[in-house]
């Protein structure tokens, strides 16, 4: 079967690790009871709560929008709106699905490095109690963030500490939620249940599974209806175990953490030797996975040919590389080497 070269478009574009594949192996020989009532989710959820802390409250779902949307549907009533940066991903790409699921509106605010700042928030604070507006109630923020920055701790529970001293609840999309946990140098525990958020998306198609997201809710109120949520959201897996043996695994042996900085590593090579090139900016720090370039729009186009990746920022001739934890340095080398080609003006 014909290898395609390693992808720099998206770490979802990277293989299935080989232990997350086992581990669907390894359950794949009896029947078990469905929906979730089955030991191995029962495992799964037990190796949450020894990761996570044993005060939380874990779902399983299909994909990365379901986790955001369903978890915002249980956080945030119609007539509330959900603050988020104009580049997060409920905001520019899930197609409005918070907006039709849970009802309620996104208040997008500008952000340069892709965080939200409590200073930010304030203002949009002044329509508390004005019955003609929606009413913030939820501050979501992406962990890493799109724009591949990571929130300090610092950061992350001054945000959490001022939105609940206004009666906010806090959401975290962490698609990427490893890559930040490796970068700080902490546990998942100390970049999430700590920080004080209330919910969390937790990623895990990015860092290795074939599919699967988690919805954590360390604010267990919250979850109190959920799982009707989840159904009514289409989120609700029948053969459940085959999304809970793959957590079960990511968060055995820290693989969770092993990928990630694998992912990272990749990232901070091609950003080195990218920053060599003349005629090439890197645009933001380089904290996680992701390298965000301007370059000639020419160039890119050459480059583009040989391997494809997403422009971010078209008008500004800005470009998004991510790399996997199945990135190898050689599939960086041979990238440096035709970025450096494009750059000249050959294929
Ligand atoms: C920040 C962020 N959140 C969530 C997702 C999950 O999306 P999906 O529904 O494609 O799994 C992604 C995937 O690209 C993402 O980058």
């Amino acid at each position: 079967m014909k290898r395609y070269k390693r992808s720099f478009a998206s770490d979802n574009n990277s293989i299935v690790h080989p232990k997350i594949m086992e581990a669907l192996n390894n359950v794949n020989n009896s029947h078990v009871l469905s929906y979730g009532d089955d030991p191995y989710t029962e495992s799964a959820r037990k190796r949450f709560k020894e990761v996570f802390g044993q005060g939380c409250e874990v779902y399983f779902v299909f994909n990365g929008t379901g986790a955001n949307v369903t978890g915002l549907a249980a956080m945030a009533r119609p007539h509330q709106a959900v603050i988020c940066t104009e580049n997060a991903h409920i905001n520019v790409d899930e197609c409005g699905a918070v907006e039709r699921f849970a009802g309620c509106r996104l208040w997008p605010l500008p952000s340069k490095d892709g965080k939200l700042k409590p200073e930010q928030i304030q203002p949009v604070l002044n329509v508390l109690g004005n019955q003609h507006h929606s009413q913030p109630g939820v501050v979501s923020v992406s962990q890493c963030t799109e724009l591949g920055t990571v929130y300090s701790i610092e950061e992350l529970k001054n945000l959490a500490a001022y939105a609940h001293s206004n009666n906010l609840l806090v959401h975290v999309d962490g698609a990427r939620i490893a890559n930040a946990a490796a970068f700080l140098g902490v546990s998942l525990k100390g970049v999430t249940a700590d920080t004080g958020i209330d919910v969390l998306s937790f990623g895990g198609t990015k860092n290795g599974l074939m599919f699967g997201e988690a919805v954590v809710f360390f604010n267990r109120q919250l979850a109190e209806n959920y799982k009707y949520i989840r159904k009514q959201g289409t989120q609700l897996a029948s053969k459940m175990r085959y999304i809970a043996v793959q957590f079960d695994a990511l968060l055995s042996d820290e693989l969770w953490l092993n990928n990630a900085k694998k992912a990272n590593a990749m990232a901070a090579l091609l950003a080195g030797e990218a920053e060599k090139i003349p005629g090439l900016k890197i645009t933001q720090p380089v904290q996680s996975n992701g390298v965000f370039v301007s370059m000639p729009r020419a160039a890119a186009e050459r480059l583009q040919q040989q391997y494809f990746f997403y422009p971010w920022n078209e008008e500004k001739g800005e470009y998004r590389w991510m790399t996997s934890f199945d990135t190898e340095e050689q599939d960086v080398m041979e990238f440096t080497a035709a970025i450096k080609a494009a750059m000249h003006g050959q294929h």
